[in-house]
């Protein structure tokens, strides 16, 4: 019967999937002949909107435009092909047609600056549609105007808070060490991608909703798994779909995180706001705005979960492709492992503590995490959709177009870092990188810059630190994938083992 049921789920999501392949082959063969009236019609505009300067670039095939070459570049070793390209033909902000809609891409750091920064409020989010479909109106990531910036400063407040840090230190240190040694205990050759994963995901529950192991939390990752395999997906929602399944999930999520909400706020109602708040979910349900009213509790559950996405697979990757890199780069790692060997020396004989200001006031280490964010790139870019005609740099962007401010394009440019493509920490002992900051944004800027900024980064610290001073470790050949999200593509195997004294 089950063997029954896998077979039957696999040939529908076969049958899905080839449907819609050969629907796109399909399509193209009379999408030719439109092409044609297409462009002529296409023409014409363009020689209309040339007087307002819209970028130049080409709008590709009808319909899905330039995705395929888009995609295709994500699976290469270099992405910013797509972007170098296109750049050496019409300059550094140019116009394409990717994933159904038109967009002007930048990769000039000024110009993403201004996006960013976003002055006059002209910008809003636009993500493709299978992620506005699954975040839903009320997400942070696609809020606008004051309510964005209230839930923003009160996570941010929270997340940068230094009792919440002092606090979390010790979880993280905990949750490392026992994960770490029970792994080892286990086997020799594990697969750090999804172990990282693990680990980092229960540390991200336990800030956002202060669930410990157990039951509950083991749910949520499942679910949770489930509905982000659906953010880039084909937007098409009726069952079977991938879509229709991770929307699914995510009314399941948020029956529980509701159940939980609901407790906490029957606590709270009980003891009173006395002392910090323990989590994100306290800290949405104390605030009471300038209404004088506490937030929907459905609302609060809603941004819950949808916290969880820039947090749960960003700190992991970043520490994964730290691992990697430093692999890569034995002078690095050594130089890494003495600053790291140093601090737990002192530590021992002090008998003292670590504070988390230990591990963020390392300088190599800290250099070591800017020049992985660096190359790694998780967050490849920021989309934005302009709510009026705007002029940056003597460029157009009409009204209600989209812009992709690619930061991967800035970060690899030979311009801005020499010799881009070599994992190189001490770039970062030089004076003058940080200053001109429109070069470095792997935390995006301005108003949304991510409130998860400061905790990311002692995360990641504390994890090279008892990753680098108790296990020595050797990589198995692995390659790093960036579409659609950044990924190892075997999950980086490594052999650990303790290192004996
Ligand atoms: C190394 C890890 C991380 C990186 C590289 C990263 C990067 C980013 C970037 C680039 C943005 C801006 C998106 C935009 O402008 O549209 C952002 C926003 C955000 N990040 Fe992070 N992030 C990381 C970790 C985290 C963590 C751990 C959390 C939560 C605990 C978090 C929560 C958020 C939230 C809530 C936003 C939306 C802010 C808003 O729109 O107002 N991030 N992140
Ligand atoms: C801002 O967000 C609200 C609610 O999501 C939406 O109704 C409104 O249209 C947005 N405003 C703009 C200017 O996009
Ligand atoms: C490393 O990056 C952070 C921002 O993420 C920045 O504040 C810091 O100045 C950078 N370090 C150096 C040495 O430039």
């Amino acid at each position: 019967m089950e063997r029954k049921l896998v077979f039957w789920e696999g040939m529908t999501r076969w049958w899905s999937e080839s449907f819609l392949l050969m629907g796109m082959v399909l399509l193209q063969i009379p999408l030719l002949f439109i092409w044609g009236l297409y462009r002529l019609r296409r023409n014409k505009e363009i020689r209309k909107v040339k007087i307002g300067r819209i970028p130049r670039g080409s709008s590709g095939w009808p319909f899905i435009g330039e995705t395929l070459d888009f995609i295709a570049s994500g699976y290469t070793s270099k992405p910013v092909n797509f972007m170098e390209k296109r750049k050496s033909l019409y300059g550094k902000v140019f116009r394409t047609h990717i994933l159904g809609k038109p967009i002007i891409v930048s990769t000039d750091a000024d110009v993403n600056k201004f996006v960013l920064q976003n002055h006059g409020s002209v910008f809003v989010p636009c993500y493709p549609k299978s992620v506005t479909e699954l975040l839903g109106k009320s997400s942070i990531l696609q809020m606008n105007g004051s309510l964005q910036r209230r839930v923003h400063a009160l996570i941010g407040g929270f997340l940068r808070s230094p009792q919440l840090k002092s606090h979390i230190t010790h979880d993280i240190e905990d949750s490392v060490k026992f994960s770490l040694s029970s792994l080892i205990a286990e086997k020799r050759l594990i697969f750090l991608q999804d172990e990282i994963k693990k680990i980092t995901f229960e540390i991200l529950v336990k800030v956002l909703m202060s669930i410990g192991r157990g039951e509950d939390l083991n749910y949520l990752k499942r679910e949770y798994e489930e509905f982000i395999k659906g953010l880039i997906c084909l937007p098409i929602k009726f069952p079977g779909t991938r879509l229709y399944k991770s929307l699914k999930a995510k009314e399941r999520l948020l029956k529980m995180v509701r159940r939980i909400v609901e407790e906490r706020k029957e606590c709270l109602d009980r003891r009173g706001d006395k002392g910090l708040a323990n989590d994100a979910i306290e800290v949405l349900l104390r605030d009471r705005g300038e209404s004088k009213q506490r937030m929907p509790l459905d609302f609060i559950s809603g941004n819950i979960i949808e916290m969880m996405i820039p947090g749960e697979d960003s700190v992991p990757m970043v520490i994964t492709l730290a691992v990697k890199f430093l692999g890569d780069s034995p002078v690095a790692l050594k130089r890494l492992v003495e600053e790291n060997m140093e601090l737990k020396r002192q530590k021992a004989q002090s008998n003292y503590e670590y504070t988390w200001t230990d591990y963020t006031s390392l300088p190599f280490t800290q250099n070591v995490i800017n020049e992985t964010l660096r190359m790694a790139n998780i967050i490849n870019a920021v989309w934005r959709k302009a709510l009026r005609d705007v002029e940056i740099k003597g460029h157009l962007i009409p009204k209600g177009w989209c812009v992709l401010a690619s930061f991967t394009s800035i970060h690899m440019d030979e311009e801005n870092y020499e010799n881009p493509y070599q994992f190189d920490p001490w770039r970062w002992e030089q004076s003058g990188i940080s200053v001109n900051s429109n070069a470095f944004t792997p935390f995006g800027g301005g108003q949304r810059l991510c409130p998860g900024l400061e905790f990311s980064r002692l995360e990641i610290s504390i994890f090279l630190h008892h990753l680098v001073t108790t296990y020595r470790w050797v990589a198995e050949e692995d390659n790093i994938i960036y579409f659609p999200t950044v990924k190892m593509r075997r999950k980086l195997p490594i052999s650990i083992m303790p290192i004996e004294h």
